[in-house]
């Protein structure tokens, strides 16, 4: 079969495609690299021993979508593709609606022309906003997200839903993301973020690695256990194995269905930088900052649906998931661009 992963020079899309391949499909990629580099795909192959075929390209240009299709004989879309910055699309809502939106709306009208509707799509548990329960389950309602980024996620659940609602030949399966974090064990893949992280495990190994001088810790006085915000963190290997198994429920042509992706485990940030420290000996120092706007104080969710109908239950935990971050940071300080 041949998947097209949109995205896929990014970071959980890197480390699905080499699941993918190890699991026997054949990937084809489209990135335009706007927040990645094409040695993600070297590493990939360096794994896998597998060319990944790559277009670079936009999902908004109809060309290359049409090109891909004709020429790849695609049977599935996953589509990562998006811009993912809740901060900057804050200042820069248009382009988060276009590039996400309009991007999306003309992946998939090129698909089903092209008799391709299978699509799975990268969610987020942002759409829950302020969850209404804890654990989050996926029957939890929808939320007020507090920035275009969330929204954008938001609306293209309901404009693919909508979409298979309309067109049942369509299998539309939402992955609910947590919050991912790790790397490859290789320590040959990893996040690569652009200028200063606004994610928690990055900008951690960026202060282990010496770059960055100390973490702010954005609040202490939340209603948890420490006072600091909890959340559900993921590996990137389990997040990206998690794509192997939807892809077989979309070859069982199940319709609509969607998933949280996560552990079910709530850690702190105080948690996290413990856990960090134990597992790669390295102090992380820290200073507590105020509360950072739109950030909530527990995220975690309740993963069992996904393991009772994709039989996916995520393997590592946290030592592994701050261990394999530090090994990637460490071996590449300056990520794709050594
Ligand atoms: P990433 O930025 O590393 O990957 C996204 C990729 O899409 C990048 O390689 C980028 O160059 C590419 N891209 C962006 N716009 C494009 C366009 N118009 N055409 C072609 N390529 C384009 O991000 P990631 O962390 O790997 O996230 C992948 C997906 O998962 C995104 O949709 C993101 O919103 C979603 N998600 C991520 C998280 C997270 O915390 N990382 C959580 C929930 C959901
Ligand atoms: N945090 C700090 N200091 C930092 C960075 C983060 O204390 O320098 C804290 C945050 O306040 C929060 C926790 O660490 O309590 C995690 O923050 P992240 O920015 O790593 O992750 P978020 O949960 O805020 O959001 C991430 C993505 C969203 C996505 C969500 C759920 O950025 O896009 O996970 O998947 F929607």
């Amino acid at each position: 079969m041949s998947i097209l992963v949109t995205g896929g020079a990014g970071y959980i899309g890197s480390h699905t495609c080499v699941e993918l391949q190890q699991a026997g499909y054949d990937v084809v990629v489209l990135d335009n690299l706007s927040n990645a580099s094409e040695k993600s795909l070297e590493r990939v192959k360096a794994l896998t021993g597998k060319e990944v075929t790559f277009y670079r390209g936009d999902i908004l240009d109809r060309d290359i979508l049409n090109e891909i299709m004709e020429k790849e004989k695609i049977d599935c879309c996953i589509h990562f593709a998006g811009l993912k910055a809740v901060g900057e699309s804050v200042v820069k809502p248009w382009e988060y609606y276009n590039n996400n939106i309009a991007g999306t709306l003309t992946l998939v009208d090129v698909m089903r022309q092209h008799g391709c509707k299978n699509i799975i799509f990268s969610s987020s548990a942002t759409v829950y906003g302020d969850p209404a329960q804890i654990p989050i389950t996926e029957e939890c309602p929808k939320g007020q997200c507090t920035n275009p980024y969330g929204w954008t996620k938001s609306m293209l659940e309901q404009i693919l839903m909508d979409m298979q609602k309309a067109d049942p030949e369509w299998n539309v399966i939402l992955l609910r993301y947590f919050n991912p974090i790790g790397a490859h064990q290789s320590g040959t893949m990893g996040e690569n973020p652009n200028g200063i992280p606004n994610n928690l495990m990055p900008y951690i190994t960026q202060v282990a690695v010496g770059k960055l001088k100390e973490l702010g810790v954005f609040g202490n006085d939340y209603d948890t256990p420490d006072g600091t915000g909890v959340r559900d963190y993921i590996h990137v290997v389990d997040l990206a194995k998690g794509h192997v198994k939807a892809l077989k429920k979309i070859e069982e042509n199940a319709g609509l269905s969607i998933y949280n992706l996560g552990t079910g485990h709530g850690y702190s940030v105080l948690d996290i930088v413990k856990n960090f420290e134990e597992a790669t000996g390295v102090k992380i120092p820290y200073s507590i900052k105020p509360r950072r706007a739109g950030d909530i104080a527990t995220c975690y969710c309740d993963p069992s649906k996904a393991e009772r109908e994709l039989g996916w239950k995520a393997e590592f935990g946290i030592r592994e998931m701050c261990a394999d971050s530090w090994r990637w940071q460490k071996n590449n300080p300056n990520g794709y661009e050594d």
